[in-house]
């Protein structure tokens, strides 16, 4: 068998040690003669891997006991309705940031049930920036300001935590887990689980406490956290194997030493891609210096009809899923935390060899 290097905006590559488990417990799951996806959500079996999941991502990123920790479905995306509907059901003032396709999908969604006011946007720059917090427009007694700290697609990243007085909600989808976050400073979290988190169909919410119970009536039970809260994320069937494999991704995060040791690590296969492609003239990358994302890396070769042989030959040497998002084209490496060192030494290595051969 061979694994090869995927570089995946998500559903993405998963550590192997955790796919090893899996199989291992595909069949018979501790002894029980059953696969874990065929038993009960209200089995001790079912309700005790989602505890030791949530117990080790509360470890992971701290987070406090004035918190909780939801397993939701839908995806981020539904997560774009479920903020208003919980926050603001009065359909009043509520506040956004733009800094790219997954702000604006965000933005666009909360407009159908909140009186959205975008505080800023950097589309002027072809979302290649961060707006300065100092220019920030934002209206006071709004329900809460909504961010997107790392943005997918243009790979654009928060180094800093906007600072407002009203509940600060982040998506943090393709950042979550990277690095070590202050939970104290964000009203709400939300995630799609299939970049760092474990395989797709699982969505996390981490919420403060005393924003459950605001929701509008016209919330759907199954969007609405509080509903999710007091039924420990069972109010119906939860995707309960894509949890345990979410358990199992949490659990060997804190064997590599936790989220200070997942930083260094990113840190290093960010700044070594980067380095690479600065160095060229062949690649290019058009983020600011100070924003360029830790998680997705898009680049762009000098001359855009090469970028099919680019593809094609990066396949060929292993290294898969590297096309930009059909948004902004060109090539996209996104490096989570499965995605190894040596991934991106071989990525780095290719590029180098593309680029003496057509260069
Ligand atoms: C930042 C961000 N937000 C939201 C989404 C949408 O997530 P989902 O597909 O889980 O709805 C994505 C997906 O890539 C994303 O990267």
């Amino acid at each position: 068998m061979t694994r090869r290097f995927n570089f995946c905006a998500g559903p993405a590559a998963l550590p192997q040690p955790v796919l090893e488990i899996a199989r291992d417990d595909m069949l018979d799951w501790h002894g029980t003669g059953l696969s874990l996806m065929e038993m009960s959500h209200r089995s001790p079996e079912v309700v005790g891997v989602a505890q030791a999941a949530e117990q080790s991502l509360r470890r992971l990123l701290s987070i406090p006991d004035d918190y909780a920790v939801l397993f939701m479905q839908g995806g981020a995306s539904t997560q774009f309705a479920s903020v208003p509907l919980n926050l603001a059901a009065d359909g009043g003032a509520v506040e956004y940031v733009n800094t790219g396709q997954w702000s604006k999908k965000a933005i666009a969604e909360a407009k159908r049930y909140a009186d959205v006011n975008v505080v800023a946007s950097s589309e002027d720059t072809n979302f290649s920036t961060i707006p300065a917090f100092t220019n920030w427009d934002v209206r006071s007694g709004s329900h809460y300001l909504h961010y997107t700290p790392n943005e997918t697609i243009g790979g654009v990243e928060f180094f800093w935590t906007p600072d407002v007085a009203m509940p600060l909600v982040a998506d943090m989808s393709s950042t979550i887990l990277s690095r070590p976050i202050d939970i104290s400073n964000f009203g709400v979290i939300y995630a799609g689980a299939q970049k760092n988190i474990g395989p797709a169909g699982l969505t996390l919410v981490i919420v403060r406490r005393d924003l459950l119970g605001q929701a509008s009536d016209l919330c759907p039970a199954m969007l609405n956290w509080k509903v999710a809260d007091e039924n420990d994320s069972m109010y119906n069937t939860p995707p309960t194997f894509a949890l345990y494999l979410a358990g199992l991704v949490f659990k060997w995060l804190e064997d590599q030493g936790g989220l200070p040791a997942m930083e260094i690590l990113n840190r290093r296969k960010a700044e070594k891609l980067y380095a690479a492609i600065d160095s060229s003239d062949f690649y290019a990358n058009p983020v600011e210096l100070e924003s360029r994302s830790l998680m997705n890396v898009p680049f762009t070769l000098a001359d855009a009809d090469l970028d099919k042989a680019f593809l094609q030959q990066a396949e060929a040497a292993g290294l898969l899923n590297l096309k930009g998002h059909r948004s902004v084209g060109g090539m996209r490496a996104s490096i989570y935390n499965a995605v190894s060192e040596d991934a991106v030494d071989a990525l780095i290595s290719f590029m180098r060899d593309f680029e003496a051969s057509n260069g």
